[in-house]
């Protein structure tokens, strides 16, 4: 067993990986200033409330807990917003970062997974995308990702410090029982989105660009569900924990799905009209990305559970239908407003 630290815990992924974690047998200790999280999604795991800007709090939790390992998914990320206010956004993704990375340091912490993004890659060349890629992002989010894993490989070599990036592409669903999952504020996915529309909160689907060079006109996105990305961290850091040297992978289903494949499978699970609107293409929106990730496949021996699409959006569907506020039914954490 091992004591993990989840940065951003109770954040949607994160939520799905410290629940992963305890199933495994590890000890998740989730640190996470709310400012986007939700006390709820942690379960009953041990929760922390922090931001990465407090480094003597983050020292003493490292000493405290015993911590062996740190998975970091604390992070702004929406892609519009980093493009507006870039200081925002290498202040948290970096600096705060940073900080994380000097207390593992002086705490003897030697093993951390990261998320990292698709972003990274920016307009590909070729599809799917493998991790030799060329990395442009196009945007700051993307630039902070890429930074952030060059960084890491510096503290490899100059503090011994062996790290796993996992660059996400776009995940997606919840459990199956609907008790954890999406609620991001704003809401910029394309899934939720969709899936708001059915329950009325939303009167239409905006669709970015309709003439793209692809089989029906729109955007092609490599979904992934949750639970497959919490399998992959876990195979990460138990890799870096027997002695793994550092990697960088790709997470990714493998197929592509068009907007309007989206629309079309969401009508069918939930059977609501789901009006959509046809809009002006969004500046750096490439036309395809998805991922190969066979490296992972074959060093990590990681596999999808969940290929489908449908299910996926089922998965969604059980969430954001069982849960129409998300976790806002309740009262927030009363922490979660200091870290505004
Ligand atoms: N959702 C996706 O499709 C996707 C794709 C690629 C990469 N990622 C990356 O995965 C990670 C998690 O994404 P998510 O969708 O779960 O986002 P999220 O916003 O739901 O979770 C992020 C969590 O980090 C916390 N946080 C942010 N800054 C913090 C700070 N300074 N101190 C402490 N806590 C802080 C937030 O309160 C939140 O709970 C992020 O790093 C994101 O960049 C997500």
């Amino acid at each position: 067993m091992s004591r993990i630290l989840v940065t951003g815990g109770a954040g949607y992924i994160g939520s799905f990986i410290v629940r992963a974690l305890s199933h495994r047998g590890h000890d998740p200790v989730v640190y996470d200033s709310l400012e986007q999280g939700h006390h709820e999604a942690v379960g009953d795991a041990e929760f922390v409330w922090g931001d990465l800007a407090d480094q003597t709090k983050m020292y003493q939790i490292l000493r405290h807990y015993g911590i062996n390992a740190v998975i970091h998914m604390a992070a702004y990320c929406l892609v519009g917003e980093s493009e507006q206010l870039p200081l925002k956004y290498f202040r948290n993704n970096l600096t705060n970062s940073l900080n994380l990375l000097e207390v593992m340091h002086q705490a003897g912490v030697e093993t951390l997974v990261f998320s990292s993004s698709a972003a990274v890659y920016g307009e590909p060349l070729c599809t799917p995308i493998d991790e030799e890629a060329p990395t442009h992002p196009t945007n700051v989010y993307g630039e902070t990702k890429l930074y952030y894993e060059k960084i890491l490989k510096r503290c490899e070599t100059s503090h011994g410090l062996r790290s796993i990036s996992l660059r996400y592409f776009n995940a997606a669903g919840a459990d199956r029982d609907g008790t954890i999952g999406e609620h991001h504020h704003p809401e910029t996915h394309l899934i939720p989105i969709v899936l708001k529309t059915a329950l009325g909160q939303r009167e239409a689907v905006r669709v970015f660009g309709t003439d793209y060079p692809t089989p029906d006109g729109t955007c092609i996105r490599d979904y992934i569900h949750v639970e497959d990305l919490a399998e992959a961290h876990i195979l990460a850091m138990e890799a870096l924990e027997s002695g793994s040297q550092s990697a960088t992978y790709n997470l990714g289903n493998g197929k592509g799905f068009s907007v309007l494949e989206v629309l079309q499978t969401a009508r069918r699970i939930t059977g609501k009209e789901i009006p959509e609107i046809p809009a002006e293409r969004r500046p750096g929106d490439p036309a395809v990305l998805v991922a190969s990730s066979d490296r992972i496949k074959r060093e990590l021996g990681w596999t999808i559970q969940w290929p489908n699409l449908a299910e996926i959006i089922e998965t969604a569907w059980t969430w954001h239908s069982s849960h129409p506020q998300g976790y806002g039914d309740r009262e927030p954490h009363p922490r979660s407003r200091k870290g505004r």
